[in-house]
């Protein structure tokens, strides 16, 4: 593995889950495999689950860590080919990533859309560049469309939660919130989904429909009390229209996922990737429940993180 920032990396997801597991009972097993390598870590936007986990990650597995904040700490970036640089960019992305590459072995990024320009957001530049650019595999830690670290961690909780020979049932449900977010976390858990023996369903207002390029084959109901029944695995997660750009078209508090409307369910077990709008998305009913899988979800950020670095270390040349 090279790269590592979509679904499509994933040549094994079973594999990949049971490496993680695997993991889960024994984290420092592999503690030999990133002696006297470096992993560095580029955020430019806020973390908490992503940094800590994957940071500690590496250092279960025995690599140094170093962490940029390229937004606050960085030159000013240009990510474009070939421009005169006489405004406000300082550096370009070229040489931030080569440069990079002769300190670090792996390097992992942090780049959200920025939710003004569909077609540049979903180019997905900066992580593209970063791979164009480096000389050393890439790992995404949440680009513009798509989080794979947090997707891998959420089958890896649904994996735990379900030993049924049968296939779960899993919604992925709509809930508002005030401001534009990214289609993201929404795109790759479709994109995992798709991929994964599962019976899927999106609900959502009309007119938050998720691009078909991550979404083509799961069932869509606008009727989310329709959506419901019989779910055995309810993910919650806000984002802005994606054909009406950033758009908030529904602010529907109706929308906010509660306890009544999940009386419907198979005894739901309920998943969100936080950080979450408590009372605005979720009810706190719902995310302090028993069913909640939130911080299992959070805790397996750690394993999904672990078992991706270890097969780059595993499958590359240093
Ligand atoms: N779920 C997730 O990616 O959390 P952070 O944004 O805090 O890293």
């Amino acid at each position: 593995m090279k790269i590592f920032t979509s679904v499509n990396d994933v040549t094994n997801i079973d594999e990949i889950v049971n490496e993680a597991l695997m993991l889960k009972k024994a984290p420092y097993s592999f503690s030999h495999l990133g002696k006297n390598k470096t992993l560095g870590m580029v955020f430019m936007n806020p973390s908490l689950r992503t940094r800590l986990s994957t940071q500690k990650a590496g250092m279960n597995l025995g690599m140094n860590t170093m962490v940029m904040n390229l937004d606050k700490d960085g030159w000013a970036l240009e990510m474009n080919e070939g421009v005169v640089m006489n405004g406000t960019t300082v550096e370009h992305v070229k040489d931030v990533a080569a440069v990079m590459s002769q300190y670090c072995d792996i390097i992992a990024i942090r780049c959200f859309a920025q939710m003004k320009n569909k077609e540049a957001d979903y180019s997905e530049m900066i992580l593209n560049q970063f791979i164009k650019y480096s000389t050393v595999p890439i790992v995404s830690m949440e680009g513009s469309t798509l989080h794979p670290l947090q997707s891998l961690a959420d089958v890896i909780t649904m994996r735990e939660n379900w030993t049924k020979k049968t296939k779960p049932k899993v919604v992925l449900t709509w809930g508002p919130h005030i401001k534009p977010i990214a289609q993201a976390v929404a795109n790759s858990f479709s994109e995992w989904m798709l991929k994964t023996d599962v019976d899927f369903t999106i609900t959502h207002p009309e007119g938050y429909e998720l691009s078909e390029d991550f979404t083509k084959g799961a069932k869509i109901v606008y009727n989310q009390q329709e959506a419901l029944i019989d779910a055995d695995f309810v993910y919650i997660k806000n984002w802005s229209c994606y054909n009406d750009y950033a758009k908030i078209l529904c602010a529907d508090s109706n929308w906010m996922l509660t306890n009544k409307k999940l009386e419907v369910t198979n005894n739901a077990k309920i998943m969100h990737c936080l950080p979450v709008r408590r009372n605005l998305e979720v009810s706190d009913e719902v995310l302090d429940g028993a069913n909640s899988l939130i911080y299992q979800q959070a805790n397996n950020r750690l394993f999904s993180a672990q078992a991706v670095l270890k097969k780059i270390l595993e499958t590359n040349t240093f």
